[in-house]
This record gives structure tokens, C-alpha cells and sequence, in this order.
């Protein structure tokens, strides 16, 4: 080969190597990091891509923590990606609907925006009417997280940490706040959620995942069968505030321990169904004897085959329904997000629990730590 001819090819191998690290093809069994986009203030934001032994693929952002995309198979091995998100970090910034994000300091809702903890009354910032709602205006779902990737026995493992100070949206006390994704061979997304503090507050943690079995952009979601293993559920005011009352679910919409299509009841003439525009609410979990994970809800999508399963240590999940989604947004591939075009199971302690003495506490102490785990687990049984 002439010199400049090996030149070329020297060139073009380097190149292509170069391509390979910045753009890989995900491998199996691997976790892959690329730029994500940049926030407002010009903080670069990353997208790490966690490719499970299959082949499954769970994208995560530094930017909120949010959960981008969950490619997982059908009943016939084909992927789809199961839930709603943006294409690139900036979609995430102006984002009002909190698609996949880590929501906190205090996911859903405090009444008033304003609670009292030991004698003292803290005032927090209101972004929802009255209320507070995912912890304000700039939540957990709107700062850059650190991100470390760490090994796994069973699958690909990423962990984030943020330091949310004392004040921040009126919140007491510096909170510590660590979130392990695991994405495992077994096409499950497990979310492990602790924190610390040095003084006493108040914290509760979810994610905020809008999942479409059928595939982001198939349709709305009123023909997937669903089961929430729930006896009871917080009715609402006007304002999506419990009213404290834990009510029963027979004889209402709200019963969903046999598998029920989403859609079937939703239109109902229920005076809770208006309030929330749909299903918006809080439903109390069977809670276990022991403190391990257990099956909160099952949804399982008729077309695609798809089966998902949420299991919590966590003693309510909220189910909404996307209610306020209204083709407006814009999101992965251009796709509208119209309205019950997702839903979401929200896992977490009560709405407003700091101003209902009644319902489990979320108050943190220091010395103690804070620990839940929920996960989301995907399969195609025949
Ligand atoms: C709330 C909804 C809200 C949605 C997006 C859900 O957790 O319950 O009322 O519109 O989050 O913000």
C-alpha cells in the first residue's frame, strides 16, 4: 500500500474508533455514556444507556434522574419503547409533566404549601393552586444529579446522588438523597431510594414513569387490564388534596383488585372520577407483615402481550391516568402526547401525609435512613 493510501486508512480506522466510543452500538451486558444535551445555565447533561443480557435497554438522564426510554420486547420478541420521554436533555428542561423523573423532596402533594413538624411551620413554594406539588417549582426532577456506574451481579447498575440544601423550596435541613437504578437481566427495573439527614424533615420519593405497554405513541392505554392490590384509596378535594378519609373500594371505579380494563369505568358519573379528571389518586397498599417489596399493581396490555409488574416497600401508589396530558407536548420522535396516552404508577407514602397525623409518616430523623425500594418488572407470559 502507498504511503498516503495507509495515511487514509490509518485515519479512517482512528476515526471510526473515535465514533465507537462517543456513538457505540450498545453491547449486551453493558452501559454506555453519552452527552445528553446542556441545562439552561449550560450544565452538561448525560444519557446513560444500561443494555441488559437480552439485549433490553433502559436509558437514564443525569438531568432529573428521569428514566428516558425502556425498550423491552412483546410477545414476539419485538422491542418497543414502553414510556413517554424527550429526545435530548433540553425537552427535559422546560418539561411540566415530570416524564420518568426522580420527583422529590416530597413527591404529590402538600395542602397549602405549608406543614408543621415539631412546633415549627414551614412555608413552601407553591406550583400547583394552593399547593405543593413534587416539591415545588425546581424539584429533585429539575437538578443535575451525579451519576456513578457501579457493578451488578444480575444486570447494569447506575447510581445517583444530589444534595438538596436546607431551604430549597422552603424545605428544612440539607437531605442526602442516593437513587440506584438497577436494570437487570431479567428485564426489571429496580429503583432503590435512601437519604439522610442531619435534622429532622420530611421526605418522600418517587419516580415519575408514564408507561404505555403498547409502545410510546401506540394509542391510549384504557384498553390495558389492570390490578392494584388495594382495599382502600384517599379520596380528593377539589384541590387533589386527601380529605383524610381512607375510603373503600367496592362499589366504586377505584376497585381494581381483579384485572380491569383502565378505560372501563373512567368516564363513570363518580363525583371522585370528575375531581381528578380520571384516575389521579392515592390507593392504600395491602401493606406486608414483613418489610420486603410486594406486588402493588399489574398491568397487562391484550395487543402487545406485554405484562408489567410494580412490587414496593412503599404503602401507597398513585395511579393517574394522563389526564392533563393534551397533545400539546411534543416528545421522543416527535410524538404528541395526547391525553390517556400513558399512565402512571406512582409509588409513595400518602399525599400530604405531613399535615394528616393519621396516615404513615414521613418524617426523617437524623441518625435514621430513609429506605424504600420499588420495581417495575416487565414480561411477556404466554
Ligand atoms: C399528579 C397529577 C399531575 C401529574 C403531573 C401526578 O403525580 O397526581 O395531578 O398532573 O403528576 O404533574
Amino acid at each position: 500500500m502507498k504511503r498516503w493510501m495507509k495515511g487514509i486508512a490509518f485515519t479512517g480506522a482512528l476515526l471510526m474508533t473515535t465514533l465507537a466510543t462517543t456513538h457505540p452500538t450498545p453491547q449486551p451486558g453493558s452501559t454506555n455514556k453519552k452527552p445528553f444535551g446542556k441545562t439552561a445555565d449550560g450544565q452538561q447533561v448525560d444519557l446513560y444507556v444500561l443494555t441488559n443480557k437480552s439485549g433490553a435497554e433502559a436509558a437514564i438522564t443525569t438531568f432529573g434522574g428521569a428514566v428516558v426510554s425502556l425498550k423491552v420486547p412483546d410477545r414476539n420478541g419485538k422491542l418497543a419503547d414502553v414510556v413517554l420521554g424527550y429526545d435530548s436533555a433540553e425537552g427535559y428542561v422546560a418539561d411540566k409533566s415530570y416524564f420518568g423523573a426522580l420527583v422529590g423532596r416530597y413527591g404529590n402533594r402538600i395542602g397549602h404549601a405549608q406543614f408543621t413538624l415539631d412546633g415549627k411551620t414551614y412555608t413552601l413554594a407553591k406550583n400547583n393552586g394552593e399547593n405543593t406539588l413534587h416539591g415545588g417549582i425546581k424539584g429533585f426532577n429539575k437538578a443535575v444529579w451525579s451519576a456513578k456506574t457501579l457493578s451488578a451481579k444480575d444486570g447494569q447498575s447506575l447510581e445517583l446522588s444530589y444534595l438538596s440544601n436546607d431551604g430549597d423550596e422552603g424545605f428544612p435541613v440539607d437531605l442526602k438523597v442516593t437513587v440506584t437504578y438497577t436494570w437487570t437481566d431479567a428485564n426489571a427495573l429496580k429503583i432503590d431510594y435512601s437519604a439522610t439527614t442531619d435534622k429532622k424533615t420530611v421526605v418522600n420519593l418517587t419516580n415519575h414513569s408514564y408507561f404505555n405497554l403498547g409502545g410510546q405513541g401506540s394509542g391510549d392505554i384504557l384498553g390495558h387490564q389492570l390490578m392494584i392490590a388495594a382495599d382502600k384509596f384517599t379520596p380528593v378535594d377539589a384541590g387533589l388534596i386527601p380529605t383524610g378519609e381512607l375510603r373503600e373500594v367496592t362499589n366504586t371505579p377505584f376497585d381494581f383488585r381483579k384485572p380491569t380494563a383502565i378505560g372501563a369505568r373512567i368516564d363513570q358519573d363518580d363525583e371522585q372520577m370528575k375531581l381528578g379528571g380520571g384516575y389521579d389518586h392515592n390507593f392504600v397498599l395491602r401493606m406486608p407483615m414483613d418489610r420486603g417489596q410486594s406486588l402493588a399493581a399489574r398491568v397487562v396490555d391484550p395487543a402487545s402481550g406485554r405484562v408489567l409488574e410494580v412490587w414496593t416497600t412503599e404503602p401507597g401508589i398513585q395511579f393517574y391516568t394522563g389526564n392533563f396530558l393534551d397533545g400539546e407536548t411534543i416528545g421522543k420522535g416527535g410524538v404528541a402526547y395526547t391525553k390517556r396516552s400513558a399512565f402512571c404508577l406512582e409509588t409513595q407514602h400518602f399525599p400530604d401525609s405531613p399535615n394528616k397525623p393519621k396516615f404513615p409518616s414521613t418524617a426523617l430523623s437524623p441518625g435514621a435512613r430513609y429506605h424504600t425500594i420499588t420495581t417495575y418488572k416487565f414480561s411477556t407470559p404466554k
